[in-house]
């Protein structure tokens, strides 16, 4: 048994529907989740730069004592996971969109992958993406993460910027919706209805049971009893993580 933390860090309010998932599945664990808000959006940024913010934040958990990090983010994964993989004695585990799962479920039908620009940029993506790919529609995102930043999950402009981003793909026979960044999940409720007979896709389950395996392999579960604490490298206070934190999943 470990009772020190698992450091789970995103962009900003987005790795929540990571950590949801976590609490879930590790309930005796305790977490400590920062949100790097003073530098978010991540998706719009050249690579060097996604990787040595993800870095500083990753470094800051360390300092806190953390005996895991999971970077809940895809765009950060993309740039980061590897060299900080190898760079630190603790376990890491990242996210990337589950392209995979969706292809390989073999549904008749395209699947479409939301993503941010630099996911689908990157390499680790565009591996993927030449293995499991063959139907995939890909899309990057700019604007929509602030969306979610700023607690609009339904809201006029939600939905008029998706229609906007959807546009190029209306009339297209998209059965799977590969959700790629972990800010999006929470816009179940906006993307479903604009495809409601498509399968969502996301990566926190796989990820959290890799997370858990690692622990498990190495003796270090958590003793209980569970705990949260939010953290966030900007001036605006932890109150919409909270919020987000506590959301029932029917509200979104
Ligand atoms: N939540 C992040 C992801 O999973 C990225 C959002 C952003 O910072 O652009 O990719």
């Amino acid at each position: 048994m470990d009772p020190r933390p698992i450091g789970v860090m995103d962009s900003g309010l987005g790795g929540i529907s990571v950590l949801r998932t976590l609490v879930k599945e590790l309930p005796d664990e305790s977490f400590f989740y920062l949100g790097d808000t003073q530098n978010a959006p991540y998706g719009d940024r050249p690579e060097a730069e996604i990787l040595e913010l993800t870095r500083n934040c990753v470094g800051k958990l360390v300092d806190m004592g953390v005996k895991a990090v999971c970077i809940a983010c895809n765009t950060a994964t993309s740039a980061a996971e590897e060299a900080l993989r190898a760079a630190l004695p603790i376990p890491v585990v990242g996210i990337e969109p589950a392209l995979k799962p969706a292809a390989l479920a073999g549904r008749p039908g395209k699947i479409l992958v939301m993503a941010t620009a630099a996911t689908i940029r990157q390499e680790k993506f565009q591996r993927l993406n030449a293995r499991y790919g063959e139907n995939a529609l890909l899309l990057p995102c700019p604007g929509l993460m602030e969306f979610v930043e700023r607690l609009e999950l339904d809201t006029p402009a939600l939905n008029a910027h998706l229609d906007k981003l959807l546009a190029p793909f209306r009339g297209e026979p998209i059965t799977s919706i590969v959700l790629g960044c972990t800010h999006y999940p929470f816009l179940n409720s906006a993307i479903t209805r604009r495809f409601p007979h498509a399968v969502l896709y996301e990566g926190g389950m796989i990820t959290t049971l890799k997370l858990k395996e690692k622990l498990t392999e190495r003796d270090a579960l958590g003793p209980g009893p569970g705990s949260v604490k939010f953290f966030t490298t900007g001036s605006e206070g932890t109150a919409a993580m909270e919020q987000l934190f506590a959301l029932p999943d029917s509200d979104f």
